[in-house]
């Protein structure tokens, strides 16, 4: 048995030593170690050893091997590499690359939106978020919306055949976190797709992106609201911007404005632009949520709250003066590799 392993182990190495190619290393792994191979059928044959050399010829079927297997690991090693070296033989490294567009970037919505959602981080809002395709009562009812509100008609809402539609605006995640929510106070950025049957032109696209926001607690008033958003404007378009409110109407706050800001265009006068929407909660809405939740964590008579929602393409083409929406989802990348 000694002498056998013995000559397996020189038969074996000379085997290796000669294969000059992965397949005849292959084919040497396979003849001695494979599960027909002769070391195997050895190690098969120590049954037959008569007890008192059991010992001394199992240790010496593993040094065997051991041996055997890590010269086919190191001639498998070396073969690799000089195959590595012979693919790129003739490869000038140092060559320049070509020319293009560099490393890319994050697209300008994408910038705008996380420019957004930071600098109301750093305000104490968190993260949320909700689903796309949303129930009625997500979006209009718990909204106060009443069943005859334009908005939710066919002709400007899409909805699917079991009744659930796309979400017009992303005020369905105030909804949402309102009723998951464990305790006060609630304080969220919700960015997010809101879709509308619009016609599609420079300013309108059916699918586009908003961005929601909503503080609720004990004593949050109107001007939390203002101090909010005033800071948050000057944070986007610089600390010397007018914010303007005018008031509106929305059926889940009250009462409502419209947000303008008053952006200097280059080379003409400075002028308001409307950029977003807002409120203080309508109590209608925490009724709304308290009866979902089966509890009164809402009280109208204890918590108020505001909410805010606005449009993160109208903020890009804003502040980067873009005149066509289309351009935001076009994909151009003459347009998309200047941001
Ligand atoms: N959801 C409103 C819209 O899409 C905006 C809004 C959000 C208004 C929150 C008030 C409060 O137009």
């Amino acid at each position: 048995m000694l002498a056998q392993l013995d000559t397996l182990r020189t038969e074996a190495l000379a085997a290796v030593g000669t294969a000059n190619d992965q397949a005849a290393i292959e084919a040497v792994r396979v003849n001695f170690l494979g599960k027909k191979g002769s070391i195997t059928a050895l190690s098969a044959g120590m049954r037959d050893v008569p007890a008192d050399q059991k010992k001394e010829a199992g240790a010496r079927l593993n040094d065997v091997r051991t041996a055997v297997t890590e010269a086919i690991e190191a001639k498998q090693e070396t073969l690799r590499k000089a195959e590595d070296a012979a693919s790129v033989a003739g490869v000038d490294v140092s060559l320049p690359g070509r020319p293009g567009y560099g490393t890319g970037a994050l697209h300008p919505l994408t910038q705008v939106r996380d420019l957004a959602v930071r600098t109301l981080r750093r305000m104490g809002f968190v993260l949320a978020e909700g689903p796309e395709i949303e129930t009625e009562w997500h979006c209009f009812d718990a909204l106060n919306t009443p069943a005859d509100h334009p908005a939710r008609n066919e002709k400007d809402t899409f909805y699917l055949a079991d009744g659930r539609l796309l979400r017009t605006h992303t005020s369905t995640v105030q909804i949402r976190t309102m009723e998951t929510v464990k305790e006060l106070p609630v304080r969220i950025i919700a960015p997010g797709a809101a879709y509308r049957r619009d016609e599609i032109d420079a300013t309108h696209l059916s699918v586009f992106n908003q961005l929601e926001c909503l503080y609720v607690d004990k004593g949050v008033s109107l001007a939390d609201l203002k101090g909010t958003l005033e800071s948050f404007f000057r944070e986007i378009f610089g600390p010397q911007t007018a914010v303007r409110f005018r008031p509106h109407f929305f059926p889940f706050t009250e009462p409502s404005f419209e947000i303008d800001v008053k952006l200097e265009a280059r080379g003409r006068d400075a002028r308001w632009i409307e950029i977003a929407g807002c409120g203080m909660v309508d109590p209608a809405v925490f009724a709304a949520v308290n009866n979902s939740r089966g509890d009164n964590l809402f009280d109208a008579g204890e918590v108020t709250g505001f909410a805010f929602g606005l449009g993160v393409d109208r903020l890009a083409m804003i502040l980067h003066s873009i005149t066509d929406i289309r351009h935001l989802i076009e994909n151009d990348v003459r347009f998309l590799a200047q941001f």
